[in-house]
């Protein structure tokens, strides 16, 4: 079986892919020559994700699906949530995002966060969601080289390390994006699409 991924992010489509059992080929956009950027307008992940596999399933009549993810800090009211890749503003990256982060959470007691994905799969032309969590709390100060993001400043529940201190295959083993991509996954299977 064929799915595509509303996406032109390799790197993200073969790490799907490698979680994918055989047999169920992940395709990015550059595969069906859908060449725009979806403008992610939605106010939660769920409108996110499900704007994009509709644009894609709607353009191609593929089975297909999308994915958003956000980080969640439950002092700021759940922000800077959908809004997390722009928080520091368009211009904005990882750098700026983490340090505006960290002076709104500057002397706050309570860190606790979660990052959170939502992936969005329409199938034969139903809609489903799948949820993945990760719970944790936001450090005083970055630590660590690898990952992307706010991962220098994420230490998960009942680990003394952030997401930038763990390998990729040991944060990959707990991510938000994995939990949410295992749930589709044991659905496919499931509903005997793979
Ligand atoms: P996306 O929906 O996967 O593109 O994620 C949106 C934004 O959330 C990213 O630009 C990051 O700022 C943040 N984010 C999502 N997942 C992670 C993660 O695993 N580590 C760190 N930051 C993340």
């Amino acid at each position: 079986m064929e799915l595509i991924f509303a996406s032109h992010n390799i790197n993200k489509a073969s790490e799907i892919q490698s979680s994918m059992p055989a047999g169920m080929e992940i395709k990015t956009l550059d595969a069906i020559s859908f060449k725009d950027e979806i403008p992610e307008t939605g106010n939660s992940l769920e409108e996110n994700a499900l704007i994009k596999a509709r644009e894609v399933y709607s353009f191609s009549g593929h089975n297909c699906f999308a994915d958003d993810s956000g980080l969640e800090v439950v002092a700021l009211g759940g922000a800077p949530g959908v809004y997390s890749a722009r928080y520091a503003g368009e211009t904005g990256n990882a750098a700026k995002n983490m340090d505006k982060l960290l002076a709104a959470m500057d002397g706050l007691v309570n860190r606790e966060a979660q990052f959170r994905t939502i992936f969005a799969l329409i199938l034969d032309g139903k809609e489903y969601i799948f949820e993945g969590l990760v719970k944790g709390e936001i450090t005083t100060e970055r630590r660590g080289q690898d990952g992307f993001g706010y991962d220098p400043i994420f230490q998960p529940k009942g680990l003394l390390v952030t997401f930038a201190e763990m390998s990729k295959s040991d944060k990959n083993k707990i991510s938000h994006r994995a939990r949410a991509l295992s749930k589709m996954v044991a659905f496919l299977r499931e509903t005997n699409h793979i």
